[in-house]
């Protein structure tokens, strides 16, 4: 391969920078038309073959000449559509691509599709007919609605792949991992954003940040009918969204490499879409309960002695804290596998005592890049001697002044200096990598792993480091915006990351860098999280990744990376923990108070408050910035304290949500829209967001603010902390007081929440009283599940049987409270069932029964202001009881 620049002989686009203004000319004899080969038709498969208008009419050379189109069906409410290099495809057309091998890239992660496909399909599938133009609908045969809907030419070129889209409203969600400045997209001026893993600070924008997630959800009707589409593709790409010419909303999706191959859900509701995505990706992980406690991190605690000042003060302020996390900074020279030898960090194994002995957790990070140090370096030369690096495509790519012993692999530049990059794909790495946590847990008893920097981020490339060679990978004839975009320097898409020419291979089948780069993250996601099993057998591991793609939930949790310390970025947070909901990574959360910039007080203290209410809530921040954690303001504190005792409370209805969307689908953190889909107003609202639908959170988010406007769905609403009525009936939206220690909290009528006397840590708080807060909605009815198991346990899925785990449901009907044992577990043996906090009582009771046995007085009073019952009883959690309120 040779290194010189390569020219392309059609340019279809020319970027100004500006958006907009890469002008892509498609005339309608480049797209396909239905051939007559390869036809068939059957129950659950079609399949159809297209072929190229005209050979000679190209974008960008390496058009494939005949494709093969198949629809399948996998469950009724499933259907696939693929388009992929048809048998007799040649070169052909113009600038010329690569020699191709017989079959295209594809993700070598395979979905969840059942064996037997759906029976009673709830869609029709229109296909082109020999001849005819290309097309391709799919329709929701109930509504008549066309879900999937092809408008202009399809491109399928070796390195540009390009497809229109019309949708069937502009009610449209998802697509990542971008900063987004709304959670639901807008249509009117033509935005084009890239997706491709990149270590990329969050600037607000069309900006392509450190995951990959080519999947999106449309509301089609005024119902709330709705669809989900995942593009399985894991080469760079992009998305523009605009108006078509007769005004309807359109989507165009571009990938530079692999196949066409959608899965499009039917729902019909969000919160359907939410357990269809995660069973075709798989079932997002339980997380240890710890790791839903609040959590205090920062890069540039100076030594062990710093932390232990951290931790000391926020717990004499009486903030709960459940896990410490260090940053680099604990490492000699920044290298994976070390502590620093200065007497500032050699003491490291005694913090991580001192903190368990606490009941605090300790989280350790770990970058994938390894330093090439092959003389001195432990980890380096196993990784060498078991060949687990990422190597150059061809040995004619390795630097003339590539480091002595480093052969053909890669070096790139991250915080140790010169690293190789272990290759996740190879199964020596797992083997190796295992092996490299095991060895560094006996010296420090961590106890989760933060695996950073995974897109994968190298520093300098193409500028004063790693340079890439110029050829059809690493200078694509259309690189997609992501080469484009401001802060990428070298205006290439190895900027910031390792060259594309690079080689992974997983033993038996070799992948280039250029097409399985996004995964990178997930790779490493998914080797962390089977190091930490064999480490700690039978538990739940825990890990935090920056990089993630579809599926990743199965394995990792996830922050929103690198933010600033604005109200406009926190504001923006929540749109970014929704849409990972939607990806089916649902604990996540934003660094709180933000990482680059110092908070003022007030920033941080509205900020603590939103961030209580994270799914993953933890403090962190950059290097260079002061401490930040909540113990450094009085008034932060003050608010922490409040706040975060509030989230302890409720943990267990959090962990309840958690476990049903491991096992079940449903949505943890959950955008209006998704439990009021046929609401307009919900549709647009991502200033204020739901845990499960119980507890909705509208955090104040502007400077100055002492009030805000809330919008309350339909519903019966109460304010969760004082139980007093709200809204019933709405929807409306209501102007709240919410001076700063308040934050706006509301629980809907309907659900019965469960919650746990809080504590500082969750080790404390688990052997607390168990209680519940009984909402009735406008019926008077409420019902509600707790789950709860030892807290780190893997549950088995093939046999219910072997889980140790306690199911109680709850429900409330003509004033009688009842708890139904639904799987029993030794885990709640000492667990008592304490409070019973009834919301909604407008009419004072005569008496409480528990059990049939009358309350006496003493242990029950009623609150007529605020209409709640409080019921203090003493029953063993694990037992069906009742309770019953008499007027
Ligand atoms: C980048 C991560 O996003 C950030 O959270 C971390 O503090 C730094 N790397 C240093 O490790």
């Amino acid at each position: 391969m040779g290194v010189k620049r390569r020219v392309v002989s059609t340019r279809a686009c020319e970027w100004s920078g500006e958006e907009g203004l890469c002008l892509l000319k498609q005339p309608h004899s480049s797209s396909y038309q239905g051939g007559d080969d390869k036809r068939v038709t059957g129950a659950w498969l079609s399949q159809v073959s297209l072929e190229k208008i005209d050979p000679n009419v190209t974008l960008f050379g390496g058009d494939l000449m005949t494709l093969l189109v198949e629809v399948i069906t996998h469950e009724d409410y499933h259907v696939q559509v693929k388009i992929s290099e048809g048998s007799s495809s040649g070169g052909g057309g113009g600038g010329g691509g690569s020699q191709r091998s017989s079959s295209r890239y594809e993700v070598p992660i395979p979905l969840n599709v059942p064996d037997t496909p759906g029976v009673a399909p709830w869609y029709s599938v229109s296909v082109p007919t020999p001849g005819s133009t290309f097309s391709l609908d799919i329709t929701r045969n109930s509504t008549g609605t066309k879900i999937f809907e092809t408008v202009g030419p399809l491109s399928y070129e070796d390195q540009f792949l390009q497809l229109h889209l019309r949708l069937s409203s502009t009610f449209l969600y998802g697509l990542g991992e971008g900063m987004h400045s709304s959670f639901l997209h807008s249509f009117h001026n033509r935005t084009t954003s890239p997706i491709f893993a990149r270590d990329q600070l969050t600037y607000e924008g069309d900006q392509n940040e450190y995951g990959v997630h080519p999947y999106y959800m449309v509301l089609e009707d005024d119902l709330g009918t709705s669809h989900s589409v995942l593009l399985y593709n894991s080469n760079a790409m992009e998305y523009s969204t605009f108006l078509l010419s007769d005004g309807t909303p359109g989507l165009t999706l571009r990938t530079i490499g692999g196949v066409l191959d959608f899965h499009i859900l039917m729902g019909p509701k969000p919160d359907h879409l939410n357990a269809q995505y995660t069973n075709l990706v798989g079932r997002p992980l339980l997380p240890p309960y710890w790791s839903l406690g609040f959590g205090l991190s920062r890069w540039g605690y100076n030594s062990t002695q710093h932390v232990r000042e951290v931790v000391a003060r926020n717990k004499a302020a009486n903030i709960p804290q459940d896990v410490q996390t260090l940053d680099i900074d604990y490492m000699q020279d920044k290298r994976d596998f070390t502590i620093d030898s200065n007497d500032t960090w050699s003491d490291l194994p005694n913090l991580v005592q001192e903190l368990h002995n606490d009941g605090v957790k300790v989280i350790l990070i770990f970058d994938p890049a390894i330093a090439t140090d092959l003389t001195s370096y432990p980890p380096a030369m196993n990784g060498r001697d078991a060949d687990v690096f990422v190597k150059w495509l061809s040995s004619d790519l390795v630097p003339g002044d590539q480091c002595q012993g480093c052969g053909d692999y890669l070096v790139g530049r991250v915080w140790p200096g010169d690293t190789f990059y272990p290759d996740f794909f190879n199964p020596q790495t797992q083997l190796w990598w295992t092996k490299e946590v095991a060895d560094f847990h006996k010296v420090v008893g961590f106890d989760g792993m933060w695996v950073d920097m995974n897109e994968p981020s190298s520093f300098g490339t193409n500028l004063y480091s790693l340079m890439c060679p110029d050829n059809q990978w690493d200078d694509p004839p259309y690189p997609t915006k992501a080469a484009h975009i401001a802060d990428n320097v070298s205006k290439r898409l190895s900027d910031k990351t390792i060259c594309m020419s690079s080689n992974h291979s997983d033993g038996n089948t070799t992948f280039i860098h250029y097409d399985v780069h996004s995964l990178y993250g997930w790779s490493h996601a998914k080797v962390t999280y089977r190091a930490l099993e064999s480490l700690f057998p039978g538990r739940r591991p825990f890990v935090l990744s920056r990089s993630t793609f579809p599926g990743s939930g199965r394995y990792t949790i996830h922050w929103l990376g690198d933010n600033f310390s604005t109200w406009k970025q926190m504001r923006l947070s929540i749109i970014g923990m929704l849409e990972f909901n939607l990806f089916g990574i649902p604990m996540v959360g934003a660094d709180i108070c933000g990482f680059s910039g110092h908070p003022h007080q007030e920033l941080c203290t509205r900020w603590t408050q939103l961030g209580a209410f994270y799914s993953f809530s933890r403090n962190h921040n950059m290097q260079g910035w002061a401490d930040q954690d909540p113990a450094v303001w009085p008034q932060v504190a003050q608010v922490a304290r409040d706040v975060l005792a509030l989230r302890y409370q409720y943990l267990p209805y959090l962990y309840t949500l958690l476990y049903l969307a491991h096992t079940e689908g449903g949505s943890v953190v959950r955008p209006l829209v998704n439990q009021y889909p046929g609401d307009m107003t919900a549709r647009g609202v991502d200033d204020q967001f739901m845990w499960g639908s119980g507890i909705m959170v509208a955090p104040v988010l502007e400077e100055g603010a002492m009030e805000r406007d809330v919008y309350f769905p339909q519903g019966a609403w109460y304010d969760l902390v004082t139980g007093a009525p709200v809204v019933t009936g709405g929807p409306t939206t209501s102007r709240v007081q919410a001076p700063l220690e308040v934050l706006p909290l509301y629980v809907l009528g309907g659900v019965v929440l469960p919650f746990q006397h809080p504590a500082l840590t969750t080790t404390q708080s688990r052997k607390n009283g168990m209680g519940v807060t009984v909402a009735p909605d406008e019926a008077g009815e409420a019902c509600g599940l707790l789950f709860w198991d030892d807290g780190e346990s893997q549950l088995d899925h093939n046999n219910n049987d072997n889980n140790n785990i306690f199911l109680m449901h709850f429900n409330f009907t003509q004033n009688e409270l009842t708890g139904e044992v639904q799987q029993t577990s030794p885990v709640v043996d000492n667990l008592k069932l304490e409070t019973v906090q009834l919301l909604g009582v407008s009419q004072s009771p005569q008496g409480v029964k528990v059990n049939d046995v009358a309350l006496s007085l003493d242990h029950w009073g009623y609150d007529a202001l605020c209409g709640v019952l409080v019921a203090n009883i003493d029953l063993p959690l694990g037992e069906r009881f009742s309770v019953r309120v008499d007027y």
